[in-house]
């Protein structure tokens, strides 16, 4: 189904790449509804001998308790992984705690080196839409100095000096999905990380559908007055009428209710839902 690379995203990985040769640590910021989908494996290669902090975005979409097994998860195969908010700032005094661990850990390495006052840059990274701009203004906010009107000190680069011995790249680098199975692509397209122009509406809200009846089948009845036992076009027929979508001969307008179904489960009216399955 989705296999979509367009030539542009292969410039932001070239540029992405050059800048995490000027990086000691690199935040990868993780949708987290989707930990596995949104994970990029190649940065994992790329990015080897860095520092590395994860952040789960976006816990406020996801379901609670699988938050917290996900962060255990990773934390388990030696990733430090924070659950943030970056709209609100939730978890940013943790981050800032973190980071502030991570830079005492390895100043005392450069101490025994010799060396003394020299910065930690990072940068941040992701997949599009999994809310790096958004965490960087964030912390550009509560940046002690801005460099930005200066002339970048790296060929044109402009670091954000956040005190603390700590400068960020003001840019994030975009990394792209690795889509290597269909429930991958499916996800991602769900939670809105890749354009949904390119996938069937039906199918989509297919799938939203399949995650609600796995998670919050609850949530069938209260929001559609449907049940599990429906088909998925049963439920999509069963909305349309309570939500009044009627064709002009007085048809249910079941296109009409799957758009309903995808925009229901990115605005959370089906709950709080994480799309990836545990790890077996
Ligand atoms: P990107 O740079 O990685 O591509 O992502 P960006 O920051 O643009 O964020 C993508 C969308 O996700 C934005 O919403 C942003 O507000 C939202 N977002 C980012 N972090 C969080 C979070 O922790 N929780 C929630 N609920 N949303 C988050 P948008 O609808 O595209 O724009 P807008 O509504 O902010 O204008």
């Amino acid at each position: 189904m989705i296999q979509w690379y367009p030539g542009h995203m292969e410039k932001a990985r070239r540029a992405m790449l050059e800048d995490l040769k000027l990086v000691d640590l690199v935040i990868e910021v993780l949708d987290a509804r989707a930990p596995l989908s949104t994970f990029n494996p190649e940065i994992e290669k790329l990015g080897a001998g860095k520092q590395r902090l994860f952040l789960l975005n976006k816990e406020d979409m996801a379901d609670p308790l699988l938050n917290r097994y996900w962060k255990e998860t990773f934390e388990a195969k030696g990733r430090p992984t924070l659950l943030v908010n970056a709209r609100t700032g939730g978890g940013m005094k943790e981050f800032e705690k973190t980071v502030s661990d991570l830079l005492a850990a390895r100043r005392e390495r450069d101490r025994k080196r010799g060396i003394v006052n020299r910065p930690v840059r990072a940068m941040v990274a992701g997949i599009p839409n999994s809310g790096k701009s958004t965490f960087i203004n964030r912390f550009v906010k509560k940046a002690v100095t801005k460099t930005g009107n200066k002339p970048g000190v790296t060929r044109g680069k402009q670091w954000i000096r956040m005190g603390k011995g700590l400068e960020l790249l003001d840019t994030p680098g975009i990394l792209w999905p690795k889509i290597e199975r269909e429930e991958t692509g499916w996800n991602l397209a769900l939670i809105g990380s890749i354009n949904d122009a390119i996938v069937q509406p039906f199918e989509l809200a297919g799938h939203a559908l399949k995650k609600v009846r796995r998670f919050r089948p609850e949530a069938l009845k209260e929001r559609y007055d449907a049940d599990e036992s429906m088909s998925d076009t049963e439920i999509f027929a069963t909305a349309a009428k309570r939500f009044s979508m009627l064709l002009p001969g007085g048809e249910a307008d079941l296109s009409r209710a799957a758009g309903m179904v995808i925009d229901d489960f990115r605005s959370l009216k089906l709950g709080r839902i994480t799309v990836d399955e545990k790890e077996t």
